[in-house]
């Protein structure tokens, strides 16, 4: 799902919330946050894939979505698809819980149809995640979409 070793090539700064913005303009900081907005704003889906950290997104995802800040009306208005790929080292029957509503209440927010999610439970390593039915399950996601 996500290489361990892959390191971003440039680095994005949180949101300190300045608001230079104005919730729809051009942020303050210039860092690899434009290159993912000019490729969503071009989209007409956004995938979200996240190791489940502490019951949540992890903290690097989550930067990423605070920084759609500057850009929140512009995804509000294209009504994109979206869907979750996840995984987590447990399988009690809530595992997933907190996330599943975080994602849930993101689509409402930003206005996201829901295409599917993965959520890959006893995925605690990269190779319990390649034997498990849940690459699988991602690959037919997105084979499905049209
Ligand atoms: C900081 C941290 C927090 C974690 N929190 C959870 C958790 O809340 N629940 C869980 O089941 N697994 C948790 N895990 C395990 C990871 O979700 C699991 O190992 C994940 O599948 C690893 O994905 P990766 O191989 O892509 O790094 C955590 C791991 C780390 C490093």
């Amino acid at each position: 799902m996500r290489s361990r070793t892959s390191t971003p090539r440039t680095p994005i700064h949180p949101c300190t919330g300045c608001v230079r913005c104005g919730y729809e303009g051009p942020c303050v900081f210039k860092d690899g946050m434009d290159a993912i907005r000019e490729a969503m704003l071009a989209s007409d889906m956004v995938v979200f894939v996240t190791p489940l950290y502490y019951y949540t997104v992890s903290a690097q995802l989550k930067t990423v979505i605070d920084r759609f800040c500057p850009f929140n009306s512009s995804i509000q208005r294209k009504r994109m698809r979206s869907a979750l790929l996840a995984e987590a080292w447990d399988s009690d029957d809530w595992t997933f819980e907190s996330l599943e509503t975080y994602y849930r209440t993101l689509m409402r927010y930003l206005n996201l149809t829901d295409m599917g999610t993965v959520l890959g439970a006893g995925c605690g390593t990269p190779a319990m995640a390649r034997a498990s039915r849940y690459p699988r399950l991602a690959y037919e996601l997105g084979r499905g979409l049209r």
